[in-house]
């Protein structure tokens, strides 16, 4: 499975695509450790520097919604607290079993599968409809 960003899987909106290209680069990093079974230590400083940062595009993406009163914003919330219950699930494998190559295999699955198909459909769509929203707006800015 490829890991890499590209344009893709563009949402039309600059900020997000710039932050949806660090989760991925995040997401890499985190399952290279996982391959190479590298310290517990480095693994979950990884998680926690992905599950921080997912949250705060969480958060920007929540704010554009809300600016702009986006009608999908209850479901697309969902959909991020799918991710975010993923990541814990991620979290306490960790702990039980240590960073191993069939963690590295769940994580790619689960999150990269989950980020892949929601930016492809959900967010593309919360992009579609902040480019018609802001269009008497110059750009639309995350904080
Ligand atoms: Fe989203």
């Amino acid at each position: 499975m490829v890991l890499k960003w590209d344009e893709k899987l563009s949402v039309g909106v600059e900020a997000l695509d710039e932050q949806h290209k660090e989760l991925f680069q995040s997401l890499e990093e985190l399952v290279e450790a996982f391959q190479e079974s590298r310290q517990d230590k480095q693994v979950s400083e990884l998680i926690e520097f992905l599950d921080d940062y997912s949250l705060r595009h969480f958060r920007a993406e929540d704010d554009l919604m809300r600016l702009y009163g986006y009608p999908g914003s209850e479901h697309h919330r969902k959909e991020h607290q799918i991710f975010i219950s993923r990541l814990e699930n991620l979290k306490q494998d960790l702990a039980t079993k240590g960073p191993s190559h069939a963690l590295a295999s769940q994580a790619t699955h689960l999150l990269l599968k989950w980020i892949v198909s929601h930016i492809k459909n959900v967010d593309y769509e919360l992009g579609r409809y902040l480019k018609t929203a802001s269009a008497t707006t110059k750009s639309i800015q995350t904080k």
